[in-house]
């Protein structure tokens, strides 16, 4: 831990996925520290991500019509300015990733093969390795950051708390191999990903439990839509945990979705398999719901190509003693992504003076009530560059000396049961109140261990709050719209008052 301190006063990036990576390489050569909980590339979901990154590259395609596909998978929610600005830089964020060595699909001619996913007007996903994208980009990130001699990375510190002073970021409680350290600093970013570790059933890596959440909470940042948590409608429903993801671009290619009796029940739906994500998700839980059983059919469409397409999926399904292309997945809606996180402005800056957020634990505006498919890389891509030209452009900040203190890791194993059970694909206000009165004395703890119950008592909050159904958040006793459409906001002080 004496190393540690020794890069004190350093921007300090907490997170060691694409959108800390992506930030850390755009803001060379200024130096600057990584704060990884885990050795590079091995526990962050980005590696996870299959289908890609959306881009409108082909020669059908544009910007506008990129952004009217995400505006309307948005369901009325999604800061237009804020999507536009980023979906016209997209073209180029994917030139950057080409030019840091990573190795996109591409036909016999050299052009990007573009695939095609769910409420996507066009063909625009760009992709690596088939479905193996997030893994090829964080082996080129991977391997830039460790070549860049202004990148410090500490694997294996998790940081716990954040010293605030004046509204304004002074550094950084952390626990680097189990011993405590302080870490002063004016500026921190935050990267930490997503909240499938706080749910049973999810796509992500289980080490992702909300933390970058709970260290802006409890430092006072607003976060913003956190009531809106996407579920992907074809996770392999298998014993694996967490669960192996289907990607979106299986039905691209034309895989159908039915039930036990071979019945596509999703016809009857505008779109049908290739609708909203939110829309198909829940109708497959309805259809769960209603005692069915339901499965991906690759049989017909890719069929033969399956394992040749995608490598990745058709081995988890190998695992799982299912040969795609000869047999039926079977399949259910599992955690996958929170649109909601850290309010930040355009330039990634949160509420709090010296704190930014990038990649999904932001809130930019861009994916409203519904994230449209391969949107997340893109938008982690683009605003990495953003981030990193404010960090530079803003004064070093004081830094405070503080004593190293032990803080409590966070604990989320004991509150997934209560978690998933109220924060799912279906939301009732009465069980919402109750989750909220048992998180309630949990979350006044003030301890690390009790960030989960932080996290999860300000989604269950805001989702109490929205008395409406839009997008991913679904209401049984608001299942309408509300007239206006209205992000949300929302303080832990506040979360803690409204409980
Ligand atoms: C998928 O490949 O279906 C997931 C892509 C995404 O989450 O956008």
């Amino acid at each position: 831990s004496a190393d540690v301190r020794s890069f004190s006063g350093r921007p300090i990036i907490i997170g060691g996925g694409i959108a800390g990576l992506m930030t850390a390489l755009h803001l060379a050569p200024e130096p600057v520290l990584i704060l990884s909980r885990t050795p590079l590339g091995s526990d962050a979901s980005s590696a996870w991500a299959q289908g890609g990154l959306a881009a409108s590259l082909g020669v059908d395609d544009d910007p506008v019509l990129h952004l009217a596909d995400t505006l309307a998978a948005g369901d009325g929610l999604c800061d237009a300015e804020v999507a536009t600005r980023i979906l016209h830089a997209a073209p180029n964020a994917i030139e950057t990733l080409a030019t840091l060595g990573v190795r996109f699909d591409r036909t016999p001619e050299g052009a990007l093969l573009l695939a095609l996913e769910a409420a996507h007007g066009r063909r625009r996903i760009v992709h690596a390795g088939g479905d193996g994208s997030g893994q090829e980009i964080m082996r080129a990130l991977v391997e830039a950051v460790r070549s860049a001699p202004s990148i410090v990375v500490i694997e294996g510190v998790e940081a716990r708390r954040l010293a605030v002073e004046d509204n304004t970021v002074r550094g950084v409680w952390a626990s680097c191999s189990m011993s405590p350290v302080f870490l002063g600093t004016g500026r921190v970013v935050l990267a930490t990903g997503g909240i499938g570790g706080l749910f049973l059933d999810t796509t992500n890596p289980l080490g992702s439990c909300g933390q970058g959440l709970a260290l802006a909470a409890r430092a006072g940042a607003v976060l913003a839509d956190l009531e809106f948590i996407q579920f992907h409608p074809t996770a392999l429903d298998g014993p694996d945990r967490p669960m192996p993801l289907i990607s979106e671009a299986v039905r691209g290619e034309g895989a159908t979705i039915v039930d036990e009796t071979g019945r596509r029940f999703l016809e009857g739906v505008r779109g049908a398999e290739l609708a909203p994500r939110d829309v198909v998700a829940r109708a497959i839980w309805k259809h769960l719901s209603n005692g069915h059983r339901v499965f991906l059919d690759g049989r017909e469409k890719p069929g033969p190509t399956f394992a040749r397409q995608f490598p990745t999926i058709a081995s988890a399904c190998r695992g799982a003693g299912i040969d795609p292309a000869r047999n039926l997945i079977p399949i259910r809606p599992a955690q996958h992504y929170h649109m909601g996180g850290v309010s930040v402005d355009r330039d990634g800056r949160t509420s709090v003076a010296g704190l930014w957020a990038c990649g999904e634990v932001a809130s930019t505006g861009l994916h409203g009530a519904n994230r449209l498919a391969s949107n997340s890389l893109t938008e982690a891509i683009v605003c990495a560059r953003w981030v990193a030209e404010s960090v530079a452009g803003s004064p070093i900040g004081l830094r405070t000396r503080s004593k190293a203190r032990e803080i409590p890791a966070p604990n989320p194993l004991a509150l997934r049961p209560l978690l998933s059970r109220t924060l799912g694909v279906k939301r009732d206000g009465e069980i919402l109140r109750a989750a909220v009165s048992t998180l309630l004395p949990l979350a006044e703890l003030h301890d690390a261990a009790s960030d989960p119950a932080a996290v999860g008592l300000m989604i269950a909050v805001a989702a109490l709050l929205r008395e409406e159904s839009r997008g991913a958040h679904y209401r049984t006793d608001f299942p309408d719209h509300a007239v206006v459409a209205r992000r949300s906001r929302l303080t832990l002080d506040e979360a803690l008052a409204t409980a």
